[in-house]
């Protein structure tokens, strides 16, 4: 039997894309049993409607949303949430009620570049590698275990925008395997 995952998107979703394309290869340890999102015109949650995936679109306000996103997860029997590219802090509670459950993508070498503008703050410090971490979510902004990492790195000239493109297609090779590995191991 499939571990069942939710992805929660705000944007793009090209991490969940991934997640979802991996998903097909009938080996695949996970299936994807619904793509939420804080906003209801998110690209990704139309790319994954497209795709005949369960998708949901929370209401505003943090209680509700959260309150909605747990019963929507909980309705499509999620057993683990993979954060892809989602922008919301998730309340102590949520974390805690899915404790251990739930893992995140983050564009930098954790513990390195905690938040925001990962990239433009590795190039302003003059790091020699860039690279994108999948974590274990826990109360602390990006600081759970680390699951796995890629590195690349950072070329002369390298911009925010061509690093975030460069690391962006390591993210897409990272997650699904973390992924696929996380839930091997889940108890
Ligand atoms: C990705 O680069 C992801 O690592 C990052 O946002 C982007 C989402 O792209 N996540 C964070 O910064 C989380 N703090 P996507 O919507 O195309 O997957």
């Amino acid at each position: 039997m499939k571990a069942r995952v939710g992805v929660l998107i705000s944007g793009r979703g090209s991490n969940m894309m991934a997640l979802a394309q991996a998903a097909r290869d009938p080996a695949c340890p996970y299936a994807i049993a619904l793509v939420a999102s804080d906003k209801a015109d998110a690209p990704g949650l139309g790319w994954a409607h497209e795709q005949g995936l369960a998708t949901f679109a929370a209401p505003p306000g943090k209680a509700a949303r959260e309150a909605a996103i747990d019963a929507a997860l909980r309705g499509a029997g999620v057993g683990t949430i993979a954060l892809a590219g989602y922008m919301r802090l998730l309340s102590d509670d949520f974390v805690a009620r899915w404790r251990g459950k739930i893992i995140n993508i983050h564009p930098s070498l954790l513990p390195l570049y905690k938040g925001l503008d990962t990239h433009a703050r590795a190039i302003a410090a003059g790091d020699a590698e860039a690279g994108c971490s999948v974590h274990v979510v826990t109360e602390e902004l990006d600081g759970g275990a680390v699951l796995g990492q890629a590195r690349l790195p950072i070329l002369p000239g390298d911009t925010p925008e061509t690093l975030a493109e460069r690391v962006l297609a390591q993210e897409h090779l990272l997650y699904p395997q973390v992924l696929a590995e996380f839930v091997e191991h889940e108890p």
